[in-house]
Order: C-alpha cells, then sequence, then structure tokens
C-alpha cells in the first residue's frame, strides 16, 4: 500500500548524523541482475547509535558491520534503518539491481547496449543504500566489472587498475581523488568510437580529453570537442578557473532525461547535446551543443568543488552555471543574439510558471519531488538573479565575489546565502535587501509614467514596483533598472541627475521613486529595462511610432528587438479586439514599412534581422494576456504572418537573394541563413515560380539548416510538394533518429481535421519511441508547444492525446512524464470550455492508482 507522497521542507533542513570517510562500490554488471558492494567507513556526528540510509527499488543481499554480519536493521520501501552501531565503524552493503528494466533513467540503466548512471538529484538511492544528500561528501574508488563486448569500463577521476578476470571478463578501477557528493557519482560500460584530444592548462598541466560517442559517428564528434576546449580556455581568461584532473571525459548516450550531466571527470550528454555535422544538424545545434557543452564544463567549479548544502539551494549551483555558460556564449559570440535566446525563455517560459500553479522561488522551501525543480524558474530567472548582482557590483567586484567564494568553500557543500555573502563581502555593496530575490514568487511588475518639461529640459520617470499576488514578499525589492534616452536620430542622450553623469542603471529600491533626468533638449523617447536588466515586467503606454523609431534607430541589437516584440504585443492588443468585433486584421503599416525598410537595407547582423521580423510564438504572446484568447490569437499569428508575406514579396525576395552564405559555421554564414531561412517561411505563403524553385533547390541542400528551412517553408505553407519533401526526408534519414527528430517536430505542427489522427498515427513509425525522451519531446512537445491551433481543439482531442500519453509515461518514465505534463499547468487561463476540458485530463491522471510522486505533485498543485 503506497502512502501519500510527503513533501519535504527548508526549515526542517539538518546536518547529516553521519560523515563518510570513504566508500569503494563494486559493481558487477549484468542487465537484469547486477551486483553492487558498498563498503564506507561512517563516523556518527554525535552520540547516534543508529544510522537511516536511503534506498529505493534495491534488492537487499547482505549487511555487514566491521566485517561480521548485521542483522540489526529494518528495510522499508526507501530506507535500510540500522541500530545498535558504534560511533566509528566499516559498513559493508551488498545489492543487486536490474539495469535493463530501469526505465525511469535514473540510476544505473541501459541505454541501447550502454550501461550508464544518472544520479542527479535523488538517484543514487537506487543504485545501493546511502546518506543520498548532497552534503554528504567522500571519496570514491569504484570497480567496475563486465564482459569484453563491452571494451570501456568507466568512472570519475582516473583509472587506477585494470585487467582480466578468470571467466573471460575484464575489470577497471577508478579512483577520483576529489570528495564528491553522491549526486556526481557516475559509471559508463560500453563499446564506442573515441576522440581523443587534449588540453594545457595556464599553469602547464596536461588535460586528456576524451569523447566517447557510440561506434560510427566520429564524423559527428570534432563540434563537441572544441567546444570543450573553448569552455576550458575560457573559464581560464574570464573567471580564473583551471581543470583540476587528469582527464575529462564525456560520453554520449540516446536515452537521457535532460540535456547532459557534469558528473565529475565523467560528463553524461544526451547524444542530441554532442552530435554534429553539416548534413544532420542545424545552426541551432551547434550553438545548443557548444553552450551545454560549456555548461557541463563550468559546473566543475560552481557545482562540484563547491556544491549545494541540500536541494533546495539548487539554483546556487544552477542559476551561476548558466550565468557563465551564457557569458561565454556571449564572449564567444553575439551577445545580443545571446540575450535575446535568454529573454525568450523568461517571458515565453518562466513567466509562465510564475502565473501558474507550481509558480515558486528560485529557492524553494517545499518539494515532494526534487526532479520537478530542475525548473526555469530555478536555472533560468536564477541566472538573471546572478546577472543582477553582476550587474549592481560590476565585473571586477563580480570576480573578486567570485573568488572569495571559492576561498572560502572549496570542497564545502554550502547555501545561496553563502554566496552572497561572497559577493558582499568581497564588494562591500550591501545587498540585503538585493537577497529577497532568492524568496520572492512571481513576476515582479513596474509600472513607468514618464513626463517631459520643455521650460526646465527635463524628463521625469517615475517608477512603481509592485509585487505579484502570490508573492509571500511584499516589501520592495532591489531591482536594477536600465534606461536609455534616445533622440531624434536615434543617439542615446547622456544621463545626467543633479548635475552629474549617471550610469544608465538605476538602483531601484522603494516603492515609488522618481528620477528626473536634465539638460534634455527635446522629447526622447526611453527604452526601458535595456538588456532586460531585471526579470519583471514593465508597464508603459508606449506609442507605436516610439517603438518604431527605437527597431529603426537604436544602436543596441536587444533594444531593437525588445522594441519590435512590443510592437507585435500592441498589434496583437488591436487584433484581438478586431477578430472580437468580426473586423478584419491588418498589422499597421508603419511597422510593415519599417521591415520593408529593413530588408532593403540589411545593416548590421543580419541574424538580428531575422528575429526582428518574426511574429512571436502563440506561448510567447498569449503571455500578455490574463485569459488567453486562443482562437483570436491563433488567427491574428497567421493573419500577420500573411500580411507580411504579402505586403513585402519584393524585399523579402531581394534578402534572400541577396544573402550570400558561404556554407560555413562563421556567424556571418549562420546570419545569412537565418534569414534567409525566414524569407523563405513567409516567401512559401505566397510561392510563385520563383519560390517555389528555392524551396525545392534548397531541400536539396547537404547543409541541414537550409534543407530543414526549405522543408519547414513548405511543410507551414502546405504547398504541394510538401507531402513528397516529408516523405523523401523520412526515407533519407531512417538510419538516424536524431535528425528524425526534427521531421517527428515538424509533423506534429500539421494541422486539419485530420491533424491529431495523423499524429498519432506516427507512434507506429519504426523510428518512434515512447521509452525514448528525445522521440517524445520531439513529437509531442513540439505538438503542445508548437501547434496551438490542434493542441487547443475546441473537441478537446488536442489535451486528451496528450492525457493518453501521460498515463503511458507515468509507468515508464515519470520524470519525463512530469515535464511534459507542463502546458497543462496553465488550465486556469484558458476559456471556460477549454479549462474544463483540460482540467479533466489532470483529474484522470489523479484518479490513477500508481501515479508517481512527479506527477503527483504537479497534478494536485493545479488541481488544488
Ligand atoms: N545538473 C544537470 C545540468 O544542469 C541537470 C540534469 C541532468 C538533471 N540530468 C538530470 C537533473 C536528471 C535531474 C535529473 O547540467
Ligand atoms: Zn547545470
Amino acid at each position: 500500500m503506497q502512502t501519500k507522497p510527503q513533501a519535504k521542507y527548508l526549515k526542517d533542513y539538518q546536518g547529516p548524523s553521519h560523515q563518510v570517510a570513504s566508500l569503494e562500490l563494486t559493481f558487477d554488471l549484468h542487465p537484469t541482475k547486477t551486483n553492487v558492494k558498498a563498503k564506507a567507513r561512517y563516523t556518527a556526528t554525535d552520540e547516534q547509535t543508529s544510522l537511516r540510509l536511503d534506498g529505493v527499488d534495491l534488492n537487499l543481499l547482505s549487511v555487514s558491520v566491521d566485517g561480521q554480519p548485521f542483522e540489526q536493521y529494518e528495510c522499508t520501501h526507501e530506507h535500510l534503518l540500522l541500530s545498535g552501531l558504534p560511533k566509528d565503524f566499516e559498513l559493508e552493503i551488498e545489492t543487486e539491481i536490474s539495469p535493463q528494466t530501469n526505465t525511469s533513467l535514473e540510476g544505473l540503466y541501459l541505454s541501447g547496449g550502454t550501461y550508464c548512471t544518472q544520479c542527479e538529484a535523488e538517484g543514487f538511492r537506487k543504485i545501493t543504500y546511502f546518506l543520498d544528500r548532497p552534503d554528504v561528501l567522500t571519496i570514491y574508488t569504484v570497480t567496475v566489472i563486465g564482459q569484453q563486448s563491452m571494451p570501456h569500463l568507466l568512472s570519475n577521476g582516473n583509472q587506477i587498475e585494470s585487467g582480466q578476470l578468470a571467466d573471460g571478463r575484464h575489470f577497471a578501477k577508478w579512483h577520483d581523488p576529489f570528495k564528491k557528493p553522491s549526486y556526481l557519482f557516475a559509471l559508463v560500460a560500453g563499446d564506442f568510437d573515441l576522440l581523443e584530444d587534449e588540453f594545457i592548462t595556464r599553469s602547464g598541466r596536461k588535460v586528456d580529453l576524451v569523447l566517447f560517442v557510440d561506434k560510427g559517428n566520429l564524423t559527428k564528434a570534432p563540434h563537441a570537442m572544441a567546444s570543450l576546449k573553448r569552455a576550458m580556455e575560457w573559464d581560464e581568461k574570464r573567471f580564473g578557473l583551471e581543470y583540476d584532473l587528469d582527464i575529462y571525459m564525456i560520453v554520449a548516450v540516446d536515452f537521457f532525461n535532460m540535456g547532459a550531466m557534469e558528473n565529475k571527470g565523467l560528463n553524461v550528454f544526451n547524444s542530441s547535446c554532442v552530435l554534429a555535422n553539416q548534413q544532420t544538424a542545424t545552426d541551432r545545434d551547434y550553438h545548443t551543443i557548444e553552450s551545454i557543452v560549456g555548461h557541463e564544463y563550468f559546473h566543475n567549479w560552481t557545482g562540484n568543488r563547491v556544491t549545494c548544502r541540500d536541494w533546495f539551494q539548487l539554483s546556487l549551483k544552477e542559476g551561476l552555471t548558466v550565468f557563465r555558460d551564457q557569458e561565454f556564449s556571449s564572449d564567444l559570440g553575439s551577445r545580443g543574439l545571446n540575450r535575446i535566446d535568454a529573454v525568450m525563455a523568461m517571458r515565453t517560459h518562466q513567466f509562465a510558471e510564475d502565473v501558474g500553479p507550481m509558480a515558486h522561488s528560485i529557492r524553494p522551501d517545499k518539494v515532494i519531488e526534487m526532479n520537478n525543480f530542475y525548473t526555469v524558474t530555478v536555472y533560468n530567472k536564477g541566472a538573471e538573479v546572478i546577472r543582477m548582482m553582476h550587474t549592481i557590483l560590476g565585473e571586477e567586484n563580480f570576480q573578486k565575489g567570485m573568488q572569495l567564494y571559492f576561498e572560502r568553500h572549496d570542497g564545502c557543500a554550502v547555501t545561496c546565502d553563502d554566496f552572497v555573502a561572497a559577493m558582499q563581502d568581497a564588494s562591500n555593496v550591501d545587498l540585503s535587501q538585493f537577497k529577497l530575490w532568492y524568496e520572492q514568487i512571481g513576476t515582479p511588475m513596474l509600472t513607468v509614467e514618464t513626463e517631459y518639461r520643455a521650460q526646465s529640459n527635463t524628463y521625469a520617470c517615475s517608477i512603481k514596483q509592485k509585487h505579484a499576488q502570490n508573492d509571500p514578499i511584499q516589501s520592495p525589492l532591489h531591482i536594477p533598472f536600465a534606461i536609455e534616452l534616445l533622440d531624434k536620430s536615434g543617439h542615446a542622450l547622456p544621463l545626467i541627475v543633479n548635475g552629474e553623469r549617471v550610469s544608465k542603471v538605476i538602483d531601484v529600491t522603494q516603492e515609488q521613486q522618481t528620477v528626473v533626468f536634465e539638460r534634455i533638449p527635446e522629447r526622447p523617447v526611453a527604452v526601458l529595462l535595456e538588456d532586460f536588466s531585471a526579470p519583471v515586467l514593465v508597464k508603459y503606454d508606449y506609442h507605436l511610432s516610439e517603438l518604431i523609431h527605437i527597431i529603426a534607430h537604436a544602436s543596441s541589437d536587444y533594444a531593437r528587438w525588445e522594441a519590435a516584440q512590443q510592437a507585435f504585443q500592441l498589434e496583437v492588443f488591436k487584433g484581438v479586439e478586431q477578430f472580437n468585433s468580426g473586423s478584419d486584421i491588418t498589422l499597421a503599416s508603419e511597422l510593415l514599412d519599417t521591415f520593408s525598410m529593413l530588408l532593403r537595407d540589411r545593416r548590421g547582423d543580419l541574424a538580428l534581422l531575422a528575429e526582428l521580423i518574426r511574429v512571436p510564438s502563440f506561448d510567447t504572446l498569449s503571455s500578455c494576456f490574463e485569459q488567453t484568447p486562443v482562437d483570436a490569437l491563433n488567427t491574428c499569428i497567421k493573419r500577420f504572418e500573411r500580411n507580411i508575406a504579402s505586403q513585402l514579396v519584393e524585399p523579402l525576395k531581394q534578402a534572400f537573394e541577396a544573402c550570400e552564405e558561404s556554407g560555413e559555421l562563421t556567424h556571418d554564414a549562420v546570419s545569412a541563413r537565418a534569414l534567409k531561412n525566414v524569407c523563405l517561411y513567409y516567401l512559401a505563403m505566397v510561392a510563385d515560380d520563383k519560390v517555389t524553385k528555392w524551396i525545392d533547390n534548397q531541400s536539396e541542400s547537404d547543409n541541414m539548416t537550409l534543407k530543414f528551412g526549405a522543408l519547414k517553408a513548405a511543410f507551414n505553407a502546405q504547398l504541394p510538394t510538401a507531402e513528397d519533401a516529408m516523405a523523401n526526408f523520412d526515407s533519407q534519414w531512417r538510419h538516424d533518429l536524431l535528425v528524425m527528430d526534427k521531421w517527428f517536430a515538424l509533423q506534429a505542427t500539421q494541422i486539419g481535421e485530420q491533424a491529431i489522427a495523423k499524429i498519432k498515427s506516427l507512434y507506429e513509425h519504426p523510428c518512434f519511441d515512447k521509452s525514448n525522451p528525445n522521440r517524445v519531446r520531439a513529437l509531442i512537445g513540439s505538438f503542445a508547444r508548437n501547434n496551438p491551433e490542434e493542441f487547443h481543439r475546441i473537441d478537446g482531442e488536442g489535451y486528451k492525446l496528450l492525457g493518453d500519453l501521460l498515463i503511458e509515461l507515468n509507468a515508464i518514465n515519470p520524470q519525463n512524464a512530469s515535464r511534459m505534463l507542463t502546458p497543462f499547468m496553465s488550465w486556469k487561463r484558458l476559456d471556460e470550455q477549454r479549462s474544463k476540458l483540460m482540467r479533466a485530463q489532470l483529474e484522470r491522471l489523479s484518479q490513477l492508482t500508481d501515479l508517481s510522486d512527479d506527477l503527483f505533485e504537479k497534478v494536485e498543485k493545479a488541481l488544488g
């Protein structure tokens, strides 16, 4: 009989009952009967004589203490309770587990034919009984025994021994000299092709770099390797941080719940975040790979050397490491475009989380299933909070803070408070009010009013902050609010307050604050929250002409994109009204003229131009409404796109033809391809012979960015050739599942009476597999996110498709099921009929007899 899942609270935190001096693990690998021996030295931290170890789904074979069989224990569903123990003892536990039947992809499992582990957050307890918590750090020595058919037997640290066994099998023994918590443990066993390289650290140490990929995939490994070397070099330069072991290994596996995992010295990666060549991967894939390789590498210091005291502190390592990977991408590529990406993720996904039932602070204080808190709030908003500290302190002080953080806490498991304390102490900047960001929930709103006074040449800007309704913090936050004032030609005016030049970042610390800028010769156009200097909403009455002024003249790429987003928002508000009154929906001609001018000029970064003229997605736009006007929004987006296509045919064609792209991976070539694809996307909607030819030609390209761009354009516009093109792509790429994921994701966006049936029929496609998270995300994730028309069908068939799948996934892979459930979390923001239908799916789930903790937590919150 299963009991109702119990929540854990931050306020209940207690240190561990025991310290562990060392842990020796021996794995005798077998698909269904892997034998695990765990020998550890435990020391009680006080007069404790009992020990409660975590363990789930384990078959316990034996327990001994100090070399003697031990029987004073009790085995429950999730624990092993030992009693009558001495203060200091050696505990040896033997368990048996079944990697083959472990479809949760947590603990030890088989991915294809490869053994691999995923222990974060609480997966180690599926391997052996242990104090599976991040504040218990110890030294690991691991022996892996396996068949000859698995030549590579890997674990963390350095290999210290290997050899043959009498029964024809072999073994390898690994030692990791750095103390680590159990979530950073990893084991991999399989047959791979290896890409080997090396990196010389700035102090002159040689580090071996090894990438393990499935046989035959070597030609897709160089980009990840190059990314790793760039990351190592960058972390030395920008943060002064050097790698610490003699070897760094990355293994790519096909079955993985997330992108990648930073296990000490042995990263395990989703193969989708490693493998790339020009034929199979898009420019976007290349970028993602570089940033994730960087992210995991950066964890070696921000996560591994200094780790989290408890899982409520997850943002300590994730927020900080996302900030670091964003900076890495920005220093190496375009800062503006990277900022656009990050802000898009915040606005579209994080703001949605903030207004849903799973809203939480970046440091949550109540958790049922930890896996549910690897969220955009903890990761992305967490990174924004770090970024705000960086903005407030400046690079130099921030780096001093980082140094102090490592000086104080290297080798330790610490809290977010410790991080902020290091930043404050190193910089002498008071962060006590700032710290509220760790507790506040929801998106704060800044209401801005401005007034230009011609007699005094002043511009007053008053800012009022208001917290979300669900926010437990109602006292004012410290918000770095960046502002620029543009003159008629788009130049930023110097900001002068009380006769002195001030920086563009205003420290908003009060509920209401007014800043008066002086020596402003004419009414300026205000660029507010420049660079998204804080994760807040801004309410300000922009006039379309002001936004167009920014789009056309501002020097900041980010500000121009932001203004275009705001312009689309204004147009959507207008469009929804037009929809409701039954009148024609059109984009303002001033905006179309601006786009036309930009397309003809093609000055600056072409990738930015591509982003400027893209209509924001359904999910992005719906976050501007309290209740999502589904039908109106779908219609607006479609009408806007057709409008752009039909009104700008000539400039789009011109831009398409003028884009020279060398087929290389340089920033310019990538940007040119991005613009080409956006142009083609629009042009397909008004395709003439010329355009059709372009699409056909580009479909034949052996550059995946171009090839898929053409396919998407044709498919979206439902061109007569699209069906054949899709079929050809299918037969060309069936051997490559990662490429097929693109195809599945595109199929999932189809519309029409047969759409649901056709999407469902893809479950039977030979490449599809419900137990593989990449496939499920490609088909069903894309359906729920990128096909608002069919997902939100008024007959509820879209919701049912997802609901049916979730019931199956609940049994196969609860962690993946829970991530896939996210679109249902916003049921309350839909119209009555749709919210009823969505709610019904949540209720179906709530009635399952074996509902996983992962789904239970979200379903209960959603219905509560
Ligand atoms: N720590 C990993 C990262 O951010 C996240 C991760 C990978 C993860 N796999 C996981 C978290 C499985 C929970 C479960 O890079
Ligand atoms: Zn991470």
